[in-house]
């Protein structure tokens, strides 16, 4: 290969925008596909379109290098799942995982072969409207998510024709983003970072992910794309990962507007030599690398080292072998949104949404549940329910709440009453008379598509427009209010939370939005999401974690005293990280271990609990493993998840929930750097949300020893297997 082909390789351009997929590839795109100067697109689909695109690289440049076409598939192809925040509702990684797998076989039936995906940014800024892309705010949880979709994007086997590359981004402290201002910098300690940010990027490496992308952002000042130390260091150092490291979109050009690249060609030095193998759109490799290469052999060993994983990797999908095997029409018009994909996303939906509320059990609705008023103009919209990554989903796919309400129910009213936005409260009126010659008010309030996403944030976590108003005017008739909160982040909801009957939050929930509500509002199935992010009571709460560190003075709410509290909120948060309520109930039996000390090399211990289904219906339980190191050499957490198992539970009965632990999973981010394990107690807490926590349990490490990995991001073994059967069948 000459120098400019081997560059080539390393060169990503757009064939296309999100919105008009292949419109950038006339002539003089194809000229530059023949001299070898293209390694990859993205915005690009069809298996027809690519074939064509694929053989012009393959038969028609010297080298015949097939090429990488690529896209941000993220919560489906076609069919639409879920978006990521409410996929990490579920608490279910193999439903996350399940998602990955169709949204594969739908990308890659579409002569794709790479997704920008799963986003994996721990956020515990909910202004930050990027939240709604990954999996909240625990490292545990996020880790475990991340883990699943690259299992579910690349399978066994990546050169299967239908899957493919999954994309992990935004590496390393994105979602930390100051002020949750989209692109902002973050200024993080080393335990912070080791500790909360990077672990759901380890497990994803762990997993085999054939690629990482870099953030936008700067972290202490240095751009990442940019960043020897983490991409070089921890990325391909610590970690030995040895996949495609590719830029974020003109993030190498914008080396230069964070002042650390004087010109092109140093932000494109900077960039090869911190470890950006492929640049996403800025054309800085393609035009600005040539002449520091070949003047630099060290230089010339990084693009050789850079061009290699590239080549690796289109090898490791099979396009050496058969560079068509992802363009297959056939396929591609039999496998786009089948029912099976329909169902699923179903499935997934109803498992994605939260019980906040239900006072005197106003849900489930019976089904002879009298005239409904539906009000909101968010219940009629279908193209909210795709979220802000809808790839090739179209709204006509959408069942809306409003249209699946009315399939089952014969006396529904629908009202918009307000529209999600705007401050416009002409239509109140209409929606309090609907409200009034109702028998029970379902109420869709909260965020559209477009308020949360990419350079979406917000600096209010307030419902926009004139929702409040709409919802204080309804819920003032005194008529039983449903509130159905649908939005792409936590919102603050103080009123709603006080005063609706019943709060479900249903997130954007795809293509299956409203058949999925539906049936949990009539019980056809029972709510067992579990929030994957606190909600605050206001925005001037955040940012917030349920795993803070204590403090000298915890919070007292005797404001004679001085401690760690507001004058005018309490600390804790509305709705904490882990609650979610169920149409049943269930009991704790004490926590027990299997041995009250382990050596802290190499030690294991097995915790258990018996959990029953006390009430009348189906449900499932997400119980919860929290663990906290009371007495340590730095500060801990006052509680940090590690371990969690969705089970299902018939009327009356009871399964004893067990974690495995190594004693790797408690370790910490030394004070001389490094993953230490000391002596001393851990304590053990299981329960049903950060803040409901039913028992305890201790055990004791004894010795030192030293961790390889981040804690959170190795996965734990859980288990359920049924101690007592349905005592109540009905
Ligand atoms: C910029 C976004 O930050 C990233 O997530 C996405 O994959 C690329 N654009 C490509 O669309």
């Amino acid at each position: 290969m000459t120098t400019a082909e081997k560059i080539g390789q390393l060169v990503q351009r757009m064939g296309g925008r999100q919105r008009a997929l292949n419109s950038r590839l006339g002539p003089e795109e194809l000229e530059k596909v023949r001299r070898g100067e293209v390694g990859s697109y993205l915005h690009v689909a069809g298996a027809e379109p690519l074939r064509e695109l694929q053989r012009v690289a393959v038969e028609e440049s010297r080298l015949g290098i097939p090429l990488l076409f690529a896209m941000d598939v993220v919560h489906g192809y076609r069919t639409i799942f879920p978006v990521p925040l409410a996929m990490a509702a579920t608490w279910d990684p193999s439903a996350a995982e399940s998602h990955a797998r169709i949204a594969a076989q739908e990308a890659s039936a579409a002569g794709l072969h790479w997704t920008f995906a799963p986003m994996v940014d721990v956020a515990r800024d909910p202004r930050w409207g990027r939240i709604v892309e990954g999996a909240g705010e625990d490292p545990f949880l996020g880790a475990a998510m991340a883990a699943a979709q690259v299992r579910g994007f690349q399978g066994s086997d990546l050169s299967a024709a239908d899957t493919i590359m999954a994309g992990t981004k935004h590496f390393g402290a994105y979602g930390a983003a100051e002020g949750g201002r989209d692109y902002a910098g973050a200024d993080l300690s080393e335990r912070t970072l080791r500790e909360t940010y990077l672990p759901p990027f380890e497990a994803a490496a762990k997993a085999g992910t054939a690629s990482f992308m870099t953030a936008f952002n700067a972290l202490g000042g240095v751009p990442t794309t940019g960043n020897a130390t983490l991409l070089r260091g921890i990325l391909r150092g610590e970690w030995g990962y040895d996949g495609v490291l590719l830029s974020d979109w003109h993030a190498i050009e914008e080396l230069m507007a964070h002042g650390v690249a004087g010109d092109r060609a140093a932000a494109a030095r900077l960039a090869l030599e911190a470890g950006v193998d492929m640049d996403m759109v800025s054309d800085i490799y393609g035009q600005d690398l040539i002449a520091s290469v070949e003047a630099d052999p060290e230089l010339k060993a990084r693009l050789d080292e850079a061009v290699m994983r590239i080549l690796k990797v289109k090898r490791d999908l099979g396009l050496f072998v058969d560079p068509y095997k992802y363009h297959d029409a056939a396929r591609e018009a039999a496998v786009m949104l089948s029912p099976e994909h329909r169902a699923e996303a179903r499935r997934i939906a109803e498992r994605s949404i939260v019980l906040l509320k239900n006072e005197g059990n106003v849900l489930p609705l019976a089904k002879g549940a009298g005239r409904i008023a539906l009000i909101g103009a968010l219940a009629d919209d279908a193209r909210s329910q795709l979220g802000s990554w809808r790839a090739r989903g179209v709204e006509e796919d959408v069942v809306t709440l409003r249209a699946a309400l009315e399939a089952v129910h014969a006396g529904v009213t629908y009202v918009r009453g307000a529209d999600s936005r705007s401050s416009e409260a002409a239509g109140i009126a209409e929606a309090v008379s609907a409200a009034r010659a109702s028998d029970v008010v379902v109420m869709a309030l909260g965020e559209d598509f477009d308020w949360s996403g990419e350079a979406r944030s917000r600096s209010s976590l307030e419902l926009p427009g004139a929702q409040e108003e709409l919802f204080e005017a309804v819920a003032s008739t005194g008529k039983p209010v449903v509130v159905v909160l649908m939005g792409g982040r936590p919102l603050a909801i103080p009123e709603v939370a006080e005063k609706a009957d019943a709060i479900l939050v249903t997130w954007l929930l795809g293509d299956e939005a409203g058949p999925a509500i539906v049936r949990t509002l009539f019980g056809d199935e029972n709510p067992a999401g579990r929030l994957p992010a606190s909600f605050p009571r206001t925005t001037g709460q955040v940012p917030f974690a349920y795993d803070h560190l204590p403090s000298g003075r915890p919070a007292d709410p005797d404001l004679a005293k001085d401690t760690a509290r507001y004058m005018d909120l309490p600390i804790t948060p509305l709705y904490a990280f882990g609650y979610g309520l169920s149409y049943t109930t269930f009991d704790y039996g004490p926590v027990a271990v299997d041995r009250a000390s382990i050596p802290a090399e190499g030690g294991r211990v097995t915790v258990s609990v018996a959990v029953t289904n006390s009430g009348l219906r189906a449900g499932d339980e997400v119980v919860q493993l929290y663990m906290r190191d009371p007495v340590a050499s730095v500060s801990r957490p006052i509680q940090q998840l590690r371990g969690f198992r969705r089970v299902a539970l018939a009327p009356g009965e009871t399964r004893m929930v067990s974690f495995t632990l190594d004693a790797a999973h408690f370790a910490f981010w030394g004070q001389s750097g490094g993953w230490v394990i000391e002596p001393g107690l851990i304590l053990l807490s299981v329960g049903s949300a950060s803040d409901s926590i039913h028992g305890h349990a201790e055990v004791t490490l004894t010795g030192q020893s030293h961790g390889t990995s981040s804690p959170a991001s190795i996965p734990v073994l859980s288990s359920d297997r049924q101690i007592r059967g349905n005592l109540n069948p009905t």
